[in-house]
């Protein structure tokens, strides 16, 4: 998704801009551009490809002296990828530049009443007539540009973080948002605005939240909010506890094998923040309490992506732990099913950016059919975290990598956590088995160590060896089938190599078909009750020429003798062993992408955080 930033103080704002979008590329882009409201009035430079080029044309910013600018990385939503598409974008009479982060639903309509005032457009997006419906209440209402602003808000419709300069407001830069993320920051004097922390938590940790619908104007002397009806509003600054390291490779090729390596912190910093010091665990970080959970009937999940893979493996966890049905539905699907819901029921939205557009969306669902919401998010502040009624956080750090891996170690922590309280709650397992259980988690981090470390070389040969493989299977049952998801999802997002998951007992309902000599099958073994299926299963596609790859925790000889491949992954409960089958899955990825030279952290097409259906 786009990447907004803005600043205004005393340094030379472009190269602070330039900065802080390369801290924001991971949110995907095929276009940049940055404003800068000089001496000379707004100077604008965009290109389209990547925030490299843009560095390069502007010598880093020193071409563009000013300290008032703002800056963007588009992902295309209307309109090519060409420079004229880029933001920042200026309206027809050259009153008004801004960037914009959303979708406006009803831009032709406004485009149309545009072009009976007499505006002309230079390019296909959304947004350019978005900036110029703001200067044509400037013009109509001559009331200043928070005015003018509020007035074309109750417009649109849609979503949208915008950062906006006006030429008769030298000094100052705007920002408004609906649904689009957007934060503002503060320090001696210097104001700035970005779609995420890391883009400016080098500057500073002091931050504002900005609402829904809400405006805020930046100057030398600090930020001011206005409501909708244009009210002062007042607003607390938030101190973010991000280290601006964090925002940095920290030595690794990529953020995506560091956020790799920071799994067994991710896991341990998540498991410690929901658990008392006698070992039991803390339902005020879970959000509910012992009685809520004790009325619970039905839990619904929504999610996407990774999110939606690690709820799949939530469902089967508290499902057996619980005993309590789970029904889980893509977000995407979830948003627009007329679903007849059960009393008693809670919806879990898990989402690492707690910005994803389908989940968000389930969420008010939700909320408007009076169920209680309950997130699983990474980024704090986010909306979802902020509309949810009861918020787990996953304590991963912030994620760079457009390719999830821990953010999902930590969901599958808070989802077990979730799984123990609820059963602990129905009265399914005794304090003592529960002690045992998180016992069991509490040995993971050094768990998922001892696997990076065992297995790191072998599957990095084995990616070189595999990384022009046409297409690939995984299959598994149960919470096996559940991680095979997540690990094709990684195949295919980083690498580009078609593949798919499949319940184990489900290939020779069709899909078998597609084996051929030396298919790569990837096959996960974690759950003892479904050894032996499994096995059979295994054993069905290597008769028909397929490799096997399997990722095993029983050490059973028959799937030693089976497999031409084998990653052994150390012993946990059965319930957690997708905290440990997932690794070699996302090294694996990892190894095939780099293999074959691609970007790993910023694969093709891709954002980190979808905030747009
Ligand atoms: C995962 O590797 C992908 N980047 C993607 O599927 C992601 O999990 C999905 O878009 C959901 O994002 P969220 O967790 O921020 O809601």
């Amino acid at each position: 998704m786009c990447g907004i930033v803005g600043f205004v103080g005393h340094h030379q704002a472009a190269p602070i801009l330039l900065d802080g979008l390369s801290k924001l590329e991971y949110r995907g882009y095929d276009s940049a551009g940055i404003a800068i409201y000089g001496d000379n009035g707004v100077e604008i430079e965009k290109v389209k490809g990547r925030l490299q080029g843009l560095i390069d044309k502007t010598d880093n910013g020193r071409t563009m002296p000013g300290t008032l600018g703002i800056g963007h990385t588009r992902w295309a939503t209307h309109g090519e990828p060409t420079e004229d598409n880029a933001h920042p974008h200026i309206s027809y009479h050259e009153e008004v530049v801004g960037v914009h982060n959303g979708i406006i639903e009803n831009y032709l309509e406004l485009k149309g009443k545009l072009l009976r005032h007499g505006y002309q457009f230079y390019s296909e997006t959304d947004t350019e007539i978005a900036i110029n419906l703001i200067e044509y209440y400037l013009d109509k209402y001559k009331m200043g540009p928070i005015h003018a602003i509020a007035h074309a808000m109750v417009r649109i419709r849609g979503s949208y973080a915008l950062a906006i300069m006006f030429k008769s407001e030298p000094g100052k830069v705007y920002a408004a948002r609906k649904d689009s993320p957007l934060i503002l920051g503060l320090k001696d004097g210097e104001s700035y605005i970005a779609s995420d922390v890391p883009a400016i938590i080098k500057y500073t940790s002091d931050v504002y939240y900005i609402d829904n619908t809400e405006i805020a104007c930046c100057d030398k002397n600090g930020v001011s909010f206005y409501n909708i009806d244009e009210e002062r509003i007042d607003k607390d600054i938030v101190h973010v506890d991000m280290d601006p390291k964090a925002a940095e490779k920290g030595g690794y090729p990529h953020f995506m094998l560091r956020e790799i390596y920071e799994e067994p912190k991710a896991v341990e910093d998540t498991l410690n923040s929901a658990l008392n010091e006698d070992g039991s665990i803390r339902l005020e970080t879970i959000g509910l309490t012992k009685e809520q959970l004790k009325g619970l009937d039905n839990i619904y999940i929504a999610a996407c992506g990774s999110a939606y893979h690690a709820g799949v493996v939530g469902q089967y966890v508290i499902e057996d732990l619980a005993g309590v049905p789970v029904r889980i539905e893509l977000a995407s699907e979830f948003r627009y099913r007329k679903l007849p819901y059960a009393s008693n029921s809670l919806l879990i939205v898990v989402s690492q950016s707690g910005e994803t557009a389908d989940t968000l969306a389930a969420l008010r669902l939700a909320k408007e059919a009076g169920i209680p919401t309950l997130a699983i998010v990474n980024v704090l502040g986010s909306s979802i975290a902020r509309e949810a009624d009861h918020v787990f956080y996953t304590l991963a750090g912030p994620e760079i990598a457009v390719a999830t891996t821990k953010a999902y170690s930590a969901q599958l922590i808070c989802l077990y956590l979730f799984a123990l309280a609820l059963a602990s709650a129905k009265g399914k397992i005794e304090e003592k088995k529960a002690k045992e259980y998180i016992d069991m988690l509490k040995a993971l981090p050094s768990q998922i160590e001892e696997t990076l470390k065992k297995n790191k070389t072998f599957l990095n040969r084995l990616a070189n060896r595999r990384a022009n493989m046409p297409y690939s299977f995984f299959i598994g049952r149960g919470i096996d089938y559940a991680v095979g998801l997540e690990g094709s999802l990684k195949l295919k997002e980083i690498s580009y190599i078609h593949s798919e998951a499949y319940a184990a007992g489900e290939l020779k309902h069709g899909t078998i078909s597609l084996i051929e000599g030396d298919t790569l099958v990837v096959s996960i073994l974690t759950q003892p009750e479904l050894l032996e299926k499994t096995l059979s299963n295994m054993k069905e596609v290597q008769s028909r020429g397929a490799t096997l790859l399997s990722i095993d925790m029983s050490n059973h000889p028959i799937v030693r003798a089976t497999s031409k491949f084998l990653v052994s992954i150390p012993k946990t409960d059965p319930h957690f062993s997708a905290s440990l089958s997932v690794i070699p899955l996302q090294l694996f990825a990892y190894f095939v992408s780099v293999a074959k030279g691609l970007d790993v952290d910023k694969p093709r097409n891709l954002a980190k955080s979808v905030t747009v259906e």
